[in-house]
C-alpha cells in the first residue's frame, strides 16, 4: 500500500543487503514513520515482544525472518540445527496467542533440518520466509476479493448510501504484509468505487484503532471515524453499522476466534442488533488442531504499565502520561474469545463459510 507516493510492505528483505530485514517500525505511527532494520535473531524477538511489528500475519513473517537470520549467524555455525531449534522456541515465546508464528516457525524448522550444508539452511531459510510473505499476500488480496461482494451485497441494498463498516484494532495492511484481513474488503470496495465509511475503535489501552487504522486509512484516502471502545454498542442499537469485520489471532477448527480484547463484546452486541459480524483471516491464522477457543487459546497478558499510562502528542514531542493513581493494580488480557456462534461467516483466502467445523472443513478438507 502507499505511504504518500511510496508503495510499501509492513516487512522486506534486499538481496543486495542479505544481512538485514527490514520493518515499518509500528511503535512511532501516527506521529512519526520510521523503517528498522533488523540484523539478528533477538532483533526480531524484541520487535515481536515490543510490537514493533504487530497483527498476526506480519508476526509469522517477522518471525520467519528471524530464523533466517539465525541462520546466518556465524556463532550458530556449529551444531546448527540444535541452535536453530532454540531459536523457534525463542521466537514462539515472544507473544502467545498468534498461531501465525507458531505456523511460521515450526514449518520453517522443518524444510531448514533438510538442508545439507550450512549455506544449504541458510538458503532454504530465506526461501520460506520470502515465499511465506507472498503467500500471505495473495491470501489477503483474496480476503479482499471475497470480503468485497458481501461489501456490495449491502451497498446495493442500501442503494447509493454509504456502507458503514464497524471495525477493532488493526487488521489492515499495517497487521499484515500488505492489503489486510478484515480491511482488505474495504480497500476493495472503495477502490471500487463504493461508498464506505469505517467505524474505527479506539481499542485501549494501545489504541490500535486511533493510532494505526485511522493513519492507515487516512493514507488511503478511506472516509473513517473514530469511536472510543465503548460506543459500538450504541452505534449498532441506532442503526448505524450496516457490517462488523475484524481480523483474527486464531481461529479453531470449529471456528472460535480470538481477537484483540473486546472484540467478543461488539460481537455480542452485533448478535443482539442482528448486524452482521465478519471474521477474515487467511488460513495461517487457523488452528486445526484446537476445537474450543476459550479453553485451549492462550491469552496474552501484557504489562500493566500499557493501562496505567497513554502516549500521545505534545506539540513536537510524543509523551506518556500516567492515567491511574499510584499503586493501582491492572489486568492487561490483550485477547478475548469470540465464540463461532456470534460470527455470521468467516472469510478466507479460499472463500467464505460458516464459522463451524463443517464450514471450515469444507474449505480446508486436507486439514482435517
Ligand atoms: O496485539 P496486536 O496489535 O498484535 O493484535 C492484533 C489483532 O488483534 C488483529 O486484529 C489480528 O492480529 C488480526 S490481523 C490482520
Amino acid at each position: 500500500m502507499k505511504v504518500g507516493d511510496q508503495e510499501y510492505q509492513t516487512i522486506w528483505f534486499d538481496n543486495g543487503h542479505p544481512e538485514k530485514v527490514s520493518i515499518i517500525d509500528q511503535r512511532y505511527l501516527p506521529f512519526d514513520f520510521k523503517i528498522e532494520d533488523l540484523t539478528s535473531l533477538k532483533d526480531t524477538y524484541t520487535a515481536i515482544k515490543e510490537m514493533h511489528v504487530r497483527g498476526a500475519p506480519v508476526i509469522g513473517a517477522c518471525a520467519a525472518w528471524g530464523l533466517y537470520l539465525a541462520a546466518i549467524d556465524p556463532t550458530n555455525y556449529n551444531e546448527m540445527d540444535e541452535a536453530l531449534t532454540n531459536a523457534a522456541n525463542f521466537l514462539k515465546s515472544a507473544r502467545p496467542t498468534a498461531v501465525n508464528l507458531e505456523h511460521a516457525v515450526d514449518n520453517s524448522l522443518k524444510e531448514i533440518v533438510k538442508g545439507c550444508s550450512r549455506e544449504e539452511k541458510i538458503q532454504i531459510a530465506r526461501e520460506f520466509a520470502q515465499d511465506y510473505c507472498v503467500a500471505e499476500i495473495k491470501s489477503c488480496q483474496k480476503i479482499g476479493q471475497f470480503g468485497l461482494s458481501l461489501i456490495e451485497e449491502i451497498a446495493k441494498q442500501k442503494a447509493g448510501e454509504p456502507v458503514n463498516i464497524l471495525t477493532h484494532c488493526n487488521a489492515g495492511w499495517l497487521a499484515c504484509i500488505d492489503y489486510g484481513t478484515a480491511l482488505a474488503p474495504v480497500y476493495s470496495a472503495f477502490y471500487k468505487g463504493i461508498d464506505v465509511h469505517v467505524w474505527v475503535s479506539e481499542t485501549r489501552p494501545r489504541n490500535q484503532g486511533t493510532r494505526l487504522t485511522a493513519w492507515e486509512l487516512k493514507q488511503a484516502g478511506v472516509p473513517y471515524t473514530l469511536i472510543v471502545d465503548n460506543t459500538a454498542g450504541h452505534l449498532m442499537q441506532n442503526g448505524m453499522v450496516d457490517v462488523c469485520l475484524v481480523g483474527s489471532d486464531r481461529t479453531t477448527a470449529h471456528g472460535d476466534v480470538a481477537n484483540k480484547i473486546g472484540t467478543y463484546l461488539k460481537a455480542l452486541a452485533a448478535n443482539d442488533n442482528q448486524v452482521p459480524f465478519y471474521v477474515a483471516m487467511p488460513s495461517s491464522s487457523i488452528d486445526f488442531s484446537i476445537k474450543d477457543g476459550r479453553k485451549e487459546i492462550p491469552i496474552e497478558e501484557r504489562d500493566q504499565r500499557e493501562i496505567h499510562h497513554i502516549e500521545g502528542q505534545l506539540e513536537d514531542w510524543v509523551v506518556e502520561l500516567r492515567l491511574s493513581p499510584d499503586g493501582a493494580k491492572a489486568a492487561n488480557y490483550s485477547f478475548d474469545i469470540t465464540p463461532s456462534r456470534l460470527i455470521t461467516k468467516l472469510i478466507t483466502e479460499r472463500g467464505i463459510c460458516d464459522a463451524s467445523e463443517d464450514g471450515i472443513k469444507g474449505l480446508f478438507p486436507e486439514k482435517f
